[in-house]
């Protein structure tokens, strides 16, 4: 995975913008889905926020309060920086996070936990909640495109082709497994629950 995600990193953000490998993809509502969700991060509250497996930093630019980006790619992390010279980015691995007990308010993370299999899952939220008070997750939401877990195989612009662990949320769902939470937003598209 780490090697996909390094050899990802400049053609990553075309998913979110539906460019590049993305252009043809029949995605309705998405444009708007994608304005939605970034105006409901906007509006949390500020805190002292980690960004757990940050990429790009797409969503991360409109994360309110003093935020730490951390990734595991460091093409990822050059794209982040750039993109939000406010931020403080950080090279490591999430598993274990590296970081003391309470060190932050919230850790903010997307599309990151839907990747993860059950013991890594575990460890992740039993290390987010050490680390933070809140935890809010954005990902993948369920519709009939997808199954709720799915091996994906990917294809990069240089042809190389990945399996891809891909789990698909309802909110509803995910808020049970994050040990209940709220949800902050559901779309055809995105789930966003805070617990
Ligand atoms: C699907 S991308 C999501 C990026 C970003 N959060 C977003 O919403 O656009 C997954 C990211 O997780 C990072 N990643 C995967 N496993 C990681 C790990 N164990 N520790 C840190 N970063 C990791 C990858 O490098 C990649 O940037």
């Amino acid at each position: 995975m780490k090697t996909y995600y390094e050899r990802r990193a400049t053609e990553y953000d075309d998913w979110w913008l539906g460019t590049g490998l993305h252009a043809g993809r029949h995605r309705p509502g998405w444009h708007e889905s994608v304005a939605e969700l970034t105006q409901t991060l906007t509006a949390l509250e500020p805190a002292r926020t980690l960004d757990v497996a940050c990429g790009t930093g797409f969503l991360t630019q409109h994360l309110p309060g003093a935020i730490v980006g951390l990734d595991q790619s460091e093409s990822m992390l050059a794209l982040a920086r750039e993109r939000v010279p406010q931020a403080t980015f950080v090279q490591g691995d999430a598993l274990p996070l590296p970081f003391p007990g309470d060190s932050f308010e919230r850790i903010f993370t997307s599309f990151f936990y839907g990747h993860l299999e059950e013991e890594d899952r575990l460890d992740f939220l039993s290390q987010a909640r050490h680390v933070a008070g809140e935890l809010v997750v954005v990902d993948s939401a369920l519709n009939e495109e997808h199954e709720p877990v799915e091996w994906q195989e990917r294809v990069l612009k240089d042809r190389s082709t990945w399996q891809v662990y891909k789990r698909f949320f309802t909110a509803a769902v995910l808020a049970e497994e994050l040990g209940g939470g709220e949800t902050l937003y559901e779309s055809r598209w995105f789930v966003a629950v805070r617990c």
